[in-house]
């Protein structure tokens, strides 16, 4: 049973936990991994002669090539380690403006289901460049395929989307947008194509090759890791043409009184001591993944929750009486395991506190999705995400106390 491989249960066996989405819980492999690299494999990398520093960087390094694997990436030299979501995505729009790719009259294309962290770092570089960000509406709560394609005109330089909505669940299909971009633009004119796989990644592979990914960001705590890692993927020609807006100790070959010769890659990417730890908690958490049955193991727990949902909703009285509305896309739209509720009589935060007091962990807020629940003309919604180690009786638990709150209207 993959719930007992989490300790958090085991301490507080009442908890239903729903709120993966934020950040997932850690399995003992990763807890005990952590320690077991602290205890006797900690040291710092880059060039330590001795046993530690190699164990330490040898570690970091196959956490690399985990990574590397999951999304499809040839090369491990494709892949670098930052420490937040704000700093990927902020230094991918960053470089893309100071190399001059990003500049006045371009359009930055995105969508409104975005997360923040790619929007704002969009912002700022159009800001900075008096280009345009163009951010396309949703149609019935859901990504707008064909709005997206109109958007897509011959200003364009950069298209910028999330892999899976963290309010609605939508998964976005990235093929059909690349085939959108094959489409649109001639060869020599092709737009940066980058995703924020955040939310995909905890729940499927990918393959950045096939789907022409030019640079895919995602965060490593809502896959069971440590938090501040960040994994940016970048095409190896990109990563070389580009010069890193950081640099420092690490990330150079030879430092003179005159200059700097940069590392090669991906370490030129990567100044200063990285999140070691962060990067072995990595691999402990695919390594933990691959123990349970991979991927596939997954998507078959989620699918068989995700179905369970849709059931209880089927016979939710206060969905179908209008007490409660279901933000986004229905049964048709394809969704990892999160589903997002307004309900116009109860205030959602103190709808998650009644969560909260039956030890029910969900969250209530805009979740850092503004332009997604304007949208929908809410403030606000409160969600739940589901991960490995739910259980149906969870789902049931949610139910009952979401029906109670709301019979008393
Ligand atoms: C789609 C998406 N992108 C980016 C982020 C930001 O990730 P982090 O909180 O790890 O910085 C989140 C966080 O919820 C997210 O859901």
């Amino acid at each position: 049973m993959i719930r007992s491989d989490f300790p958090v249960f085991s301490r507080y066996p009442d908890l239903v936990y729903l709120d993966s989405t934020a950040s997932a819980q850690k399995p003992r492999m990763v807890i005990d991994g952590m320690k077991d690299f602290m205890e006797g494999k900690y040291a710092n990398i880059h060039r330590g002669a001795y046993a530690l520093s190699e164990m330490a960087e040898m570690t970091y390094e196959l956490s690399r090539q985990k990574a590397c694997a999951i999304i499809g990436a040839r090369e491990t030299s494709e892949i670098f380690y930052t420490y937040n979501a704000t700093y990927g995505m902020n230094l991918i729009a960053e470089t893309l403006r100071l190399s001059g790719e990003v500049t006045s009259w371009d359009v930055i294309l995105t969508s409104a289901i975005e997360h923040h962290a790619n929007l704002v770092p969009w912002f700022l570089c159009a800001s900075q460049s008096d280009s345009e960000v163009k951010v396309t509406h949703l149609k019935n709560g859901s990504f707008d395929y064909e709005g997206f394609e109109e958007a897509m005109t011959e200003q364009v330089k950069v298209v910028t989307v999330t892999g899976a909505s963290n309010v609605t669940g939508e998964i976005i299909d990235l093929e059909r947008i690349h085939a959108m971009i094959l489409r649109k633009f001639p060869w020599e004119k092709k737009p940066y194509f980058i995703v924020d796989a955040t939310q995909l990644v905890p729940h499927m592979t990918l393959d950045v090759v096939s789907l022409d990914i030019d640079f895919l960001v995602f965060t490593g705590h809502k896959v069971m890791t440590d938090t501040g890692l960040w994994v940016v993927y970048g095409k190896k020609s990109l990563l070389q043409k580009f010069t890193p807006s950081f640099g420092g100790g690490g990330a150079i070959n030879h430092v003179s009184h005159d200059g700097f010769i940069p590392a090669g890659l991906p370490s030129r990417w990567e100044p200063g001591t990285p999140h070691i730890i962060g990067a072995a908690s990595l691999l402990y958490a695919l390594e933990y993944i691959e123990s349970i049955g991979g991927y596939e193991k997954i998507e078959e727990v989620e699918r068989d929750l995700v179905e369970y949902v849709w059931e209880k909703l089927e016979h939710f009285a206060p969905l179908h009486e209008g007490k409660v509305q279901l933000i986004g896309g229905g049964r048709e739209i394809p969704r990892i395991g999160v589903f997002s509720f307004y309900t116009p009589e109860i205030h959602v935060s103190d709808l998650a506190e009644s969560f909260a007091e039956k030890n029910i962990a969900v969250r209530s807020g805009h979740h850092c999705a503004e332009p997604l629940h304007e949208e929908n003309a809410i403030p606000a919604s409160i969600r739940i995400s589901l991960y490995i180690y739910n259980t149906r009786e969870d789902i049931d638990r949610f139910f009952e106390v979401f029906e109670q709150e709301c019979s008393e209207l």
